[in-house]
């Protein structure tokens, strides 16, 4: 089975006033192993549609299958199972999963808290090694820049080996010579570790992920 088969998907919003059609009869397969970057205009649906893929929406109709699981039929306990330990998420504003008063190894080590893993602070290192701030671990988060920052959200969502990592445009906020090394970054993991990922790449970005 493909890591995440989507057939047909729909995502109406509904206020009181107006109803806005964000997705339309969406069908995407995307294969276990693959990195898939999403470019489209703004309003297309991007957002939207990773956010269902990470559990933090649900579909109006369709059908969406992620790593096996039927993501409109599914409970809202295994929803909260599936955001902490399926899924890593890295947002265009890192300040949505950081803890700025904690150091950056504190804050990889956070979300292992919740899963209950043995070897946490070994594991951190690790992470924040691959993105190349082994040597600040130590430091808070309100010291570090905003690239910094961002590749510690990276460490983050993957600190439970997630079988999907997903990113709305993770170098939204950062100058180009810090979003050519994000992207490096995720390519390595896709390539190296044959991590899945989808993410949402700006369109005026010149190096392709
Ligand atoms: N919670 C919501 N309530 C109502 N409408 C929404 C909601 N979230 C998104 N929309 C609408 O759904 C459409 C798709 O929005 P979405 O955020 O997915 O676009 P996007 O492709 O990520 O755009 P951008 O590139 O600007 O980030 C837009 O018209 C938006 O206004
Ligand atoms: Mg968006």
């Amino acid at each position: 089975m493909a890591m995440i088969e989507c057939e047909n998907l729909v995502k109406i919003y509904k206020t009181s006033e107006i109803e806005v059609i964000a997705l339309q009869g969406l069908d995407l397969t995307v294969e276990k192993g693959e990195m898939m970057a999403m470019i489209g205009k703004s309003g297309s649906g991007k957002s939207t549609l990773l956010n269902i893929l990470g559990g933090l929406d649900v579909p109006t109709a369709g059908r969406l299958f992620v790593d096996g699981r039927d993501m409109l039929k599914m409970k809202p306990k295994d929803r909260v199972i599936y955001k902490r330990e399926t899924v890593g998420f890295v947002w265009q504003n890192n300040a949505r999963n950081l803890l700025p008063y904690l150091t950056a190894e504190e804050n990889v080590i956070q979300p292992m808290v919740l899963s209950g893993r043995k070897d946490k602070r070994r594991r951190a290192g690790e992470l924040l090694e691959m993105v190349g701030l082994y040597n600040r671990r130590k430091n808070r988060l309100d010291q570090l820049s905003g690239g910094e920052q961002q590749r510690v959200a990276i460490a983050i969502a993957l600190a439970n080996e997630p079988a999907l990592l997903l990113a709305d445009e993770p170098t939204g906020s950062v100058d180009s010579k810090t979003a050519d090394l994000i992207f490096d970054i995720f390519r390595d993991l896709n390539r190296q570790l044959n991590q899945t990922i989808v993410i949402v790449a700006p369109k005026q970005h010149r190096k392709r992920p």
